[in-house]
């Protein structure tokens, strides 16, 4: 598979097969995101929770891609349908095959509303994503979270992911340290920060990060992309 970071925290997911997920699509008015919302052409979207700055763009990009599917937590689902696309609802603990690729929702520690609306609507529980890849590799997209110890014991010892998405910008997530002890719990081969530099309220630096990773765990391998660089696995 391969991976393409697009700033902040969305991502572009390509299965081997060719189907092309993109996760927390916050692109026009992503600050780190060089691309316009026509750029982009998921066969997939996937929604970690309702800010804005993940939800993005998805009305746009799915209104430009009819034949994608939105996948988000139940609540947000019920607001796209409403606004005419295609989405599919899921929960918690809950996995969908599209294609290639099975997608399990699991927990994040986060509010969830829809911030860009005056009266903020409740917008379902915040998530994290695992995708399970044809060829058994695992990618998790921790959305916007704080530590919580069922990283080691949910995430890490039975979903077992080879690459591990980690927020560590602080204010609205963990930061570098924080992030540094769920790269231990969650223990994937190789990890990759987000959420961080987009504003300048999450400055931090990656290679701190990427220094206290290694100083816990020798297996675990820090990957710092350029937003835009493709990793292949
Ligand atoms: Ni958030
Ligand atoms: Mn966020």
């Amino acid at each position: 598979m391969k991976l393409r970071w697009l700033g902040h925290s969305a991502f572009e997911l390509i299965s081997n097969n060719g189907l092309n997920i993109l996760v927390d699509p916050f692109i026009q008015a992503n600050p780190a995101c060089p691309l316009n919302v026509n750029d982009v052409h998921p066969d997939v979207i996937c929604i970690t929770h309702g800010h804005a700055d993940h939800y993005g763009d998805t009305i746009e990009i799915a209104r430009n891609n009819p034949n994608a599917v939105v996948i988000s937590n139940y609540e947000i689902s019920i607001h796209l349908q409403r606004n005419g696309i295609n989405a599919i609802g899921i929960n918690c603990g809950a996995e969908i095959a599209i294609g290639d690729v099975s997608i399990r929702m699991l927990e994040a520690r986060h509010s969830s509303s829809l911030d860009f609306e005056i009266d903020l609507p409740y917008a379902g529980s915040p998530g994290s994503f695992l995708f399970n890849f044809e060829n058994g590799q695992k990618v998790f997209h921790a959305g916007d979270t704080g530590l919580f110890s069922d990283m080691k014991f949910v995430i890490g010892e039975v979903y077992r992911p080879d690459v591990a998405l980690l927020p560590i910008g602080n204010i609205f997530t963990m930061n570098p340290a924080e992030a540094a002890i769920a790269a231990e719990w969650i223990n994937p081969q190789v990890v990759i920060p987000m959420h961080y530099n987009s504003f300048p309220s999450i400055r931090q630096d990656p290679e701190e990060f990427s220094k206290l990773v290694s100083e816990k765990s020798s297996e675990c391998k820090t990957l710092i992309p350029k937003v835009m660089e493709t990793l292949e696995f």
